[in-house]
């Protein structure tokens, strides 16, 4: 039995007809960049994360940029967040001409330690940027209390947390602005790329929306310098269709993360992830860790079992950021747990019989526990 690590086809196969219907809709009225679609989803998700507006942009990393560049962060700015993530939360940062500040994660939920914030800070930091990794989110209480206490902003990078809660609130939808990607094999994934901002806070919504279309809330009366950074129409469509079941999905993975907990409960060798008390864990990625995540990731795939790693670098030893000459020991949690990660298989439409053949060849690799 093949066990696949993400399965889009299935998901789409349960929709195919929604999602041929909201395609010929976008193709009927020819309104591919931008417009009713987009304006629709846009309404649609901001009521989803319980914030007054949300704006939709090319892509997370978009999301990110547009966010920072719309509060104001330049050349000369520092902005805080952690290693443990995609590089486009750097990134993000660095276009806008900042300075990306790392801090250490949490070794239990793997997102960015409160504790660790006030030592980075300078008179140069402007904004944290917490990321609730693999779906679940970060500590959020104390880091707006020292956002506050120093006036910094906070901006969520929520790209993996669709639909996640921190004390019964959405993802996205404490700090001043929350960023989505819809990638694909994110839990709401587009067809194509996509992303978005949340905000309660108008001017800031206004200012992305400009931003993304060329500085202009007028067209050719451009106030700004902008970027092309618009969703196009048929994502903005599929996304519509696809937030509806996204309560189910989500409850589809949390169901197979339990399955997973329990098949899995007492295998000494492998650290199963944990669902903090604040949090409803959405398990975009369900990443165990293990000391000999090389040796199990290849004898996984020989019995057809395939997994990810998310992340194998921590940002700040990639090459690109070698600049910032942070070398090894720099954050050793979010070095450690870079090395031992293994994502499984995750998504809603898996069944209990593959998770049960994961969890049974898992154990005989680490154990010599027979299947
Ligand atoms: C944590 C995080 N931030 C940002 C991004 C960037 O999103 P996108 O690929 O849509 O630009 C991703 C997507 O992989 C992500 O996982």
């Amino acid at each position: 039995m093949k066990v696949p690590y993400l399965d889009l086809k299935a998901q789409y196969e349960s929709i195919r007809g929604e999602i041929g219907d909201a395609i010929q809709q976008v193709l009927d009225r020819t309104a591919f960049a931008g417009g009713p679609f987009v304006a629709q989803f846009e309404k649609e998700f901001a009521e989803f994360c319980g914030t007054r507006f949300s704006a939709g942009v090319g892509s997370g990393t978009d999301a990110l940029w547009m966010a920072l560049l719309g509060l104001g962060i330049g050349p000369g700015d520092e902005v805080i967040t952690v290693p443990d993530t995609f590089i486009a939360t750097a990134e993000a940062i660095s276009w806008c001409g900042a300075k990306p500040v790392f801090v250490d994660v949490d070794p239990v939920t793997y997102n960015m330690d409160p504790s660790k914030i006030e030592a980075a800070i300078t008179p140069k930091t402007r904004a944290i940027i917490p990321v609730h990794l693999f779906g679940q989110m970060a500590d959020m209480d104390p880091i707006l209390e020292i956002a506050r206490k120093r006036k910094l902003f906070v901006v969520e990078d929520a790209s993996q947390a669709h639909g996640a809660e921190y004390k019964g609130k959405k993802a996205g939808s404490i700090g001043d602005a929350g960023c989505f990607s819809f990638y694909p094999g994110k839990n709401l994934g587009a067809y194509g790329e996509a992303g978005a901002v949340v905000t309660n806070i108008a001017e800031l919504d206004k200012k992305i929306r400009m931003l993304r279309d060329h500085g202009q809330a007028k067209k050719y009366y451009h106030s700004l310098i902008g970027w092309n950074a618009r969703m196009d129409g048929i994502q903005g469509a599929v996304l519509s269709v696809k937030l509806k079941h996204l309560p189910a999905w989500n409850e589809g993975r949390r169901r197979n993360a339990a399955i997973y907990d329990e098949l899995l409960k007492g295998v000494k060798e492998i650290t199963t992830p944990k669902q903090a008390g604040y949090a409803k864990h959405v398990y975009h990625i369900y990443a165990i860790r293990a000391a000999d995540r090389d040796r199990l990731i290849a004898s996984l795939a020989e019995k057809d079992i395939h997994c990810g790693i998310h992340y194998p670098i921590p940002v700040h030893q990639l090459d690109a950021y070698k600049s910032l000459n942070l070398g090894k020991g720099s954050f050793p949690v979010a070095e450690r747990s870079s090395a031992e990660f293994v994502s499984l298989p995750m998504f809603a439409e898996l069944t209990r019989e593959q998770i049960a053949r994961v969890a049974e060849e898992l154990k005989w690799i680490v154990g010599g526990i027979p299947a």
